[in-house]
């Protein structure tokens, strides 16, 4: 049987909703040549209290349009994708769907670069219940460093708030200082916090200001961008598949009209944005 070649496109990424983003924007940073397709599924947004298997569906679904769109690599730019659907992709349906095609995730790229970071070793994680409860962060980052203590927690509200653009308001600053308080007390020694969630680095200013000295907050955007960067270096035959023109297309599962509105306060431009339906 002759195998049907793949023909380059651009570089898909997956978000539920607005939060990827963050992560898009820091990857046409240091990879402004490439094209992008990003997808945000807003009308089914928050994933974070979502089942597993609702979870897996979606992200398939999401991946499936991607793959149709042209696109042969995946960025799953969400943390509750990426630990509740990114492994059964990788190992059940890639395989059956096109052997050649890549799904990524954003939590290895993380837990790779902690190690480096932390000085106590004692880590906290935030992140949604569903990437919280998965203990996708406490598993990869204890393969490559068992000596560091890890502690969780959920900031189940945190998405929401951003996902509804309520982060700037005085009600977003009890939630945030709420999870903020949690972490430390359980554990006092933490010195880094992990933001285990894309639309997190929105809030970024008020946690660095509800933080004691002493312990940072980190963004992954450009962890998971350099991470990118490498694994091209490392895949020269992928980095082939992917069109160099420097275009980025916008799609969303909700409104157009809300969807270029919100985003233009997440990429500080307009923009113009296409609307899908799964079937
Ligand atoms: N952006 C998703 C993440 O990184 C969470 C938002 C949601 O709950 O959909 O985990």
């Amino acid at each position: 049987m002759t195998k049907i070649m793949l023909k380059p496109g651009p570089i898909g990424v997956f978000d539920s909703g607005y939060g990827g983003l963050t992560i898009l924007s820091e990857i046409q940073k240091l990879l402004p040549e490439y094209d992008y397709c990003y997808l945000g599924d807003n009308s089914r947004a928050p994933y974070g209290t979502r089942s597993f298997d609702i979870v897996y569906e979606f992200t398939k679904q999401a991946v499936l349009a991607l793959f149709d769109m042209g696109c042969n690599l995946v960025i799953l730019a969400c943390n509750t994708a990426s630990a509740k659907a990114l492994r059964t992709i990788q190992q059940k349906d890639l395989p059956l769907i096109d052997p050649d095609k890549r799904v990524l995730g954003v939590i290895r790229p993380t837990a790779e670069i902690i190690g480096s970071i932390t000085r106590s070793r004692h880590i906290g994680v935030l992140g949604t219940m569903g990437t919280i409860q998965s203990e996708s962060y406490p598993i990869e980052i204890h393969k490559l460093f068992p000596d560091i203590e890890i502690t969780s927690e959920a900031c189940p509200m945190w998405a929401p708030l951003v996902e509804n653009r309520e982060y700037e308001n005085e009600g977003a600053d009890y939630f945030i200082k709420k999870n903020l308080n949690n972490v430390l007390t359980k554990d006092p020694q933490i010195d880094t916090l992990i933001l285990g969630c894309t639309h997190y680095p929105l809030l970024l200013h008020k946690i660095k200001s509800f933080l004691p000295v002493g312990v940072t907050a980190l963004a992954q955007g450009e962890y998971v961008a350099r991470s990118l960067q490498d694994y091209f270096y490392r895949h020269p035959e992928m980095d082939n598949m992917c069109t160099k023109n420097s275009t980025t297309r916008y799609f969303t599962t909700e409104s157009t009209e809300k969807f270029s509105e919100a985003a233009t306060i997440f990429l500080n431009k307009s923009i113009e944005v296409e609307r899908i339906t799964f079937d």
